[in-house]
């Protein structure tokens, strides 16, 4: 497990994206999956917390919280940044959080992207297996307006795909979860549109 082109920039990555939200929209959008999962027990994981900065937002917001990444390097920055959180290398299939941690949530903002379309059900299926009916996740992703098939992209960083919401609820449904919200929003500052995808173990 290891992600080598995040280990490579992540000095840049930490220069020049020092903050975690760009858009107001995406704190509501947080702080809409926060009021859910405080109603839960157990931890709340934060898939691909890079940096660390959405892992210390939702401390701050009150969540026992633990952030998971592949890369070394990101995670330096993460234990520098907040050295009394919590941080496991780990990548979204949670293979390395022990079994007996309760899972009260998960979020995986801009990490699932880098995972290869054909292991996302895989992933999807392993987090169905630990959660208990009823918790939430969120997946924040660079979206596509194109219906089907995700698209690769350009990342500046490794290798990454655009899903349309549609197609992402729907391997979400095929996996044990279903959709309770979503926001798609865009803005000129980006390329392509944005999307936060609520849904709840069923
Ligand atoms: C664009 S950064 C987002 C960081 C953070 N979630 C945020 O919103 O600021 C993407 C992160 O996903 C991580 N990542 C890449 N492949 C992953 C995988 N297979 N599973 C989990 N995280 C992954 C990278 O190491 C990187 O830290």
């Amino acid at each position: 497990m290891t992600q080598e082109g995040y280990d490579a920039m992540a000095d840049l990555y930490a220069t020049t994206l020092p903050t975690t939200y760009q858009l107001s929209i995406e704190l509501h959008a947080v702080a809409a999956f926060v009021e859910l999962a405080v109603e839960c027990d157990g931890v709340t994981v934060d898939v691909g917390c890079g940096l660390g900065h959405v892992t210390a937002d939702l401390v701050a917001r009150g969540l026992d919280a633990i952030g998971c990444d592949p890369s070394a390097g990101m995670l330096g920055h993460a234990r520098r940044n907040y050295p009394d959180l919590h941080f496991l290398e780990d990548d979204a299939a949670l293979t390395r959080l022990p079994g007996d941690v309760g899972i009260a949530a998960i979020i995986a903002r801009f990490s699932l992207i880098h995972v290869e379309p054909a292991q996302v059900a895989g992933v999807l299926e392993l987090w169905s297996d630990r959660l208990t009916k009823g918790t939430p996740v969120l997946i924040c992703f660079q979206a596509s307006d194109e219906p089907g098939t995700p698209i690769s992209f350009d990342h500046a960083v490794a290798p990454a795909w655009r899903w349309h919401p549609d197609e992402f609820s729907r391997i979400l449904g095929d996996h044990g979860f279903a959709e309770e919200w979503r926001i798609v929003y865009r803005d000129s500052s980006y390329r392509f549109p944005m999307a936060y995808l609520l849904a709840r173990r069923t």
